[in-house]
């Protein structure tokens, strides 16, 4: 290891993170040994920094029982050094190889749909309930740990990979239910108390016991809405467990790196997010805006989605980066981004020339230190070998490559504040528990959760305006205004903090309407936020998305779509907005506003510009398709158009990199006058 140089850029100590970086993830074991040497020089040439490996080696590193094999690793690590390259080393546990399989069937999970066990062959195969799985990941992680941990070439460390990806938080195993017995245990203390809370009154659902309480799976109609929540958050609390114990043993033997986690999309992890990030020292996101976009959009009709088809959403991308530093409250890193079609959505375009670029700037703007590409190389073989890499399986350089050699020269010009956060006025609550609660009880098919979250978040980011994704624990001093798409269940510490918050709050229909159990407020919706805003939910409709009604504000007319609420109103309540039969849609009494109704995004617009100016925030009516960000004293502008356009505010301070005529899928980025 003699040629191998110190690069530690960051140390525990005094948080010194070389800021803005690219990086790659590369899979020594997927290529012949001659070849790495040369791969880490382009990469190096390449402007690329930080090299993630190892996620998926565990057959390679312990090829059967015991037998381990480090050597190649070494060597891997070494060259890559060699060329002045720093590595993220990651634990293997996202791919329990044969052998262990074999030893212990128990580790595969069981489908909640059929019953039926998933089988070893791709990854993410193991159940979190499984003892011997635990046990299993604890030892390969502490046997790497040790091995790893104060090599001077790692950096930092990545828990596992993607860790509730293919849907494999929840599993329906003999373990799981014993692990759930024993949570309900101790949540509820005895089962008089359970058979209340849960209502199981109903339908004769009562229990003489713990032992006697299945999994809320499998059942004939609905599983009872209290059991499913239950089962949710002891699903969410077993990923928890798994990987604080996985962080604590990376710490104990590696001393002075820092130890993140690649986050799927935080709407699809299952896990209480803020918990899951916790005990990392920053949030990995792993950034796939067409394939994401084509799940997350798959019910938008072609004339909405196309525009986009090559570029995502210009909100989507942002959404998961502003996520990812709303739920550790730091920056952030991409782990991962797309630098070609991938191969997993339903659909996989090639994203726009340009685009590329334009997403790891956005990722910059958004909070992010390092955006890294996935993956150095396309694989000629297995299930990924349709998913571009920086490179093709020949070696050329693939159609990323001159955008990322353009992302090395522009943040070798670009000067950045370092550290510089962004500042955002505008926040917006958000919460697995209050997601499950959505997910679990629609009451329409068309109701969404995201979408309706998604739209909120859309509308202030089409205002010029910066958004925090937040808890309901946050501190809500720095905001004006925060918005709650959509909060079921809220506590009294969040209501006392709600009226002594200088912010102006928005709820969003079905908020504060359901107890911690999950049944209806006693006192009727909104339940607890009556004490913010005085008013009585007392009935409440679903109707087909295509049967929207209208909506009455300030004279104009919007739409009233999907759910609505009818409101009963109490003294000093303002009506902001009518339904079509004129009975209030949206109230407000002080500095709270209840939206008894989804609606469009033109309405979202207009209600939160004039509330933001309300609050003394400026807004700005972008150009369609253009998104700009403020981070430190710079400007961030993106023009996701297929046409050039302008930037419309002038003046505001001089241009580092672009201009206010801004191509096709360009960026610009302002130095703002001080
Ligand atoms: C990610 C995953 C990678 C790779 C990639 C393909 O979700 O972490 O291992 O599968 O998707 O796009």
């Amino acid at each position: 290891m003699n040629n191998i140089q110190i690069f530690s850029s960051y140390t525990d100590n005094n948080k010194q993170r070389v800021k803005k970086m690219l990086g790659v993830c590369y899979y020594p074991e997927h290529w012949p040994e001659s070849m790495w040497a040369q791969d880490a020089k382009e990469m190096r040439e390449l402007g690329l920094r930080y090299v993630r490996i190892g996620e998926f080696a565990w057959s390679r590193i312990e090829f059967s029982d015991g037998v381990y094999s480090f050597e190649w690793l070494d060597r891997a690590i070494e060259t890559l050094a060699a060329a002045g390259l720093e590595v993220i080393m990651c634990t293997p546990t996202a791919t329990p190889p044969k052998w262990l399989i074999d030893k212990y069937p128990d580790i595969l999970p069981v489908d909640i749909n059929t019953g039926v066990t998933r089988a070893f062959g791709s990854r993410r195969h193991y159940d979190f309930s499984s003892k011997n799985f635990f046990r299993e990941a604890m030892r390969i992680s502490e046997v790497l740990a040790k091995r790893y941990g104060e090599h001077p070439a790692i950096c930092g460390w990545q828990t596992d990979n993607e860790i509730a990806c293919h849907d494999s938080t929840h599993s329906g195993s003999v373990a799981a239910k014993e692990a759930f017995r024993e949570w309900c245990k101790s949540r509820y203390q005895t089962i008089e108390k359970l058979n209340t809370d849960w209502g199981t009154v109903f339908w004769s659902m009562e229990y003489e016991n713990f032992e006697q309480i299945d999994l809320p799976i499998l059942t004939l109609t609905e599983a009872q809405p209290a059991h499913q929540l239950a089962y949710r958050r002891f699903s969410s609390d077993q990923v928890l467990a798994f990987h604080n114990k996985m962080i604590e043993i990376i710490r104990q033997h590696a001393p002075n790196r820092f130890v993140t986690h690649n986050f799927i999309p935080m709407m699809d992890t299952q896990v209480d997010n803020y918990a899951l990030a916790e005990n990392l020292d920053f949030v990995s996101y792993d950034n796939y805006p067409l394939g994401r976009s084509d799940l997350f959009f798959a019910n938008r009709p072609a004339e909405e989605f196309k525009p986009y088809m090559r570029t995502g959403h210009p909100d989507y991308a942002s959404y998961d980066f502003d996520q990812s530093r709303g739920i550790s409250k730091k920056n952030f890193w991409i782990m991962e981004q797309q630098p070609g079609p991938v191969n997993w959505a339903h659909h996989n375009p090639r994203p726009e020339k340009g685009m590329v670029r334009l997403w790891s700037w956005q990722a910059f703007a958004h909070g992010a230190d390092c955006v890294c590409y996935f993956r150095w190389r396309q694989a000629p073989f297995a299930q990924e070998q349709m998913h571009a890499g920086v490179k093709r399986n020949d070696n050329s350089k693939g159609a990323a490559w001159a955008e990322i050699e353009q992302m090395r020269d522009e943040l070798k010009t670009v000067a950045f504040s370092a550290d510089a956060p962004v500042q955002a006025k505008v926040a917006i609550i958000s919460g697995t528990t209050n997601q499950w609660v959505s997910e679990i009880e629609r009451q329409a098919d068309s109701y969404s959760h995201h979408e309706t979250e998604f739209s909120y978040y859309s509308a202030i980011r089409q205002l010029g305006l910066v958004v925090d994704f937040i808890s309901m624990d946050s501190d809500f001093s720095q905001y004006d205004l925060i918005l709650a798409p959509c909060l079921p269940i809220v506590n009294d510490a969040f209501i006392e903090k709600c009226k002594n918050a200088k912010a102006h709050f928005v709820f969003g229909p079905r908020s504060g309407g359901k107890t911690d159990e999950l049944s209806l407020a006693p006192n009727l919706p909104p339940g607890k936020l009556q004490a913010l805003v005085p008013i009585q939910i007392i009935s409440t409709e679903t109707i087909r998305p295509d049967c929207s009604e209208t909506l009455i504000y300030k004279g104009k007319t919007f739409e009233s779509r999907c759910w609505r609420e009818e409101i009963q109103i109490n003294e000093n309540v303002n009506i902001s907005a009518l339904y079509h039969d004129e009975n209030p849609a949206i109230v407000r009494h002080g500095n709270t506003s209840y939206i008894a109704t989804l609606t469009c995004d033109n309405f979202l617009i207009e209600l939160f510009d004039d509330l933001a100016n309300e609050m003394g925030i400026t807004t700005i009516r972008l150009p369609k398709d253009m998104r700009m960000v403020h981070r430190g004293d710079m400007t961030y502008v993106f023009n996701y158009a297929g046409h050039a356009q302008t930037f419309p505010i002038e003046n505001v301070g001089s241009f580092l990199l672009g201009q206010a005529n801004m191509a096709p899928y360009d960026v610009a980025i302002i130095k703002l006058n001080s």
